[in-house]
């Protein structure tokens, strides 16, 4: 991807989130703001940010792309960590069947499902897979996003999960977006399989895992560790192997039945555990005292009727907390980023200072990115989203709106609403 050269000037505030790590507990307040602030970017890297005055007299403006931001707040670019952006077909007749009080668990069991997706993603092409991401990719993109991580998982076969893990890294390298790919193959328990668990667990580690480990298809391995899907023991065995294979671990836990899925992330010192509807008080510990993400996907509740996870209880017991959207076709069919602000500010206690942390450095600390995205420090790469009012304290009291007027992504403009619209 191109990298480029830009100066954003006068901005009213930069919320800088500044850190090189996951922020834990009370440091999740912490937000690091610069009043009437500036940030140089080169070559796509962050080279200065300060207060303008300083800015001015330090760089020379005919050497770059300017951008005014007066009036205006500068975050850093939002890191969307859980998501399932590939996949064919939709289950729009599922979610009626929900809203008419079926539940989610009950349409998997009658064959619906994980199991309709997969069905869809084998049938599309992977042509039309790239169509399709691109085009989901761009909307994440006009809600801010500047990386967003992609599982496998519809596939629950050889072909058709490298399908989805090779679109991924055709779309990380056509989209300005970057992809963090992760091979989520224990998704599901395909029909042929069925009461056959293990052994679908010993085809998973003998024949798919080598190919995406040798292939450098996926960063991360992740399970559906649920009841009714894959055991704690299933979880332990696939995942210890793909440890072992040097591939960082996520694990979807304790979302409709606690099942000990947190504490398996501790134990397996996973990257992020995710979910965690269910998780027991001493999963929450277990997490905090392992430095174990909380990636909290309240769209999900939300779209599930289920209630939401105990993010409070978690950062109150020293949890770094992670949101993202989950979007996926069947449980949460959405990549809105307002609508998780407005979830975990209104219905799960959390601050807008924390809602913010959660969706960019403890994101990219779910990504193991944290190095690299989530803040605006010197160093990092220039993933920059300029919103349109003049403090962050506007993005949660726009209830469900995105504020997202111009996105940079390696120091490059991808994005301007003011293309298409006035902005003030
Ligand atoms: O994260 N919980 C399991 N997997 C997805 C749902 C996938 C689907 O329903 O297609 C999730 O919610
Ligand atoms: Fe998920």
């Amino acid at each position: 991807m191109k990298k480029g050269n830009i100066l954003i000037k006068n901005a009213s505030e930069i919320v800088t989130c500044s850190g090189f790590k996951a922020k834990v507990g009370k440091e999740m307040n912490e937000l690091g703001i610069i009043k009437d602030g500036s940030v140089v970017i080169e070559d796509g890297i962050i080279k200065a940010i300060d207060e303008t005055d300083k800015i001015l007299k330090e760089f020379d403006e005919e050497e770059f792309e300017i951008v005014d931001a007066s009036n205006k707040t500068i975050l850093p670019g939002f890191v969307d960590s859980h998501t399932h952006l590939v996949f064919g077909g939709y289950r729009a007749e599922e979610y009626n069947w929900r809203l008419s009080g079926m539940e989610y668990m009950e349409i998997m069991k009658r064959g619906g499902g994980i199991i309709n997706s997969v069905k869809g993603t084998k049938e599309a092409s992977k042509d039309e897979l790239v169509k399709l991401g691109r085009k989901r990719l761009d909307s994440m993109m006009s809600f801010g996003v500047t990386t967003v991580e992609g599982k496998s998982g519809y596939g629950l076969d050889y072909e058709t999960e490298i399908k989805q893990l090779e679109v991924m890294q055709q779309l990380d390298k056509d989209h300005p977006l970057d992809i963090v790919k992760t091979f989520l193959g224990a998704h599901a328990v395909p029909k042929e399989y069925k009461g056959r668990e293990d052994e679908f667990i010993d085809f998973i580690i003998e024949k798919v895992l080598p190919e995406v480990k040798k292939r450098n298809l996926a960063e991360f391995c992740d399970i559906f560790c649920e009841k009714n899907v894959f055991s704690v023991e299933q979880s332990r065995r696939l995942l210890l192997k793909a440890k072992e294979m040097g591939m960082k671990l996520k694990i979807h836990a304790d979302e409709i039945v606690q099942l000990g899925g947190a504490e398996l992330a501790a134990e397996l010192r996973a990257i992020s555990a995710d979910h965690l509807l269910q998780a027991s008080d001493k999963g929450v510990k277990d997490l905090a005292d392992k430095g174990v993400v909380a990636t909290l996907l309240p769209g999900t509740a939300f779209s599930l009727k289920e209630e939401y996870a105990r993010a409070r209880y978690m950062i109150d017991n020293g949890c770094a907390v992670a949101l993202a959207t989950d979007f996926n076709p069947g449980s949460c069919f959405t990549e809105s980023i307002p609508l998780i602000i407005a979830l975990a500010t209104l219905h799960m206690n959390m601050t807008t200072e924390e809602t913010i942390t959660a969706l960019t450095i403890n994101g990219a600390a779910a990504l193991d990115r944290a190095d690299e995205i989530g803040s605006i420090d010197i160093g990092k790469k220039g993933d920059i989203v300029i919103h349109e009012f003049p403090s962050y304290k506007f993005i949660p009291y726009h209830i469900g709106v995105s504020t997202v007027e111009k996105v940079v992504k390696d120091g490059i403009m991808i994005y301007d609403k003011c293309k298409m619209f006035e902005c003030l």
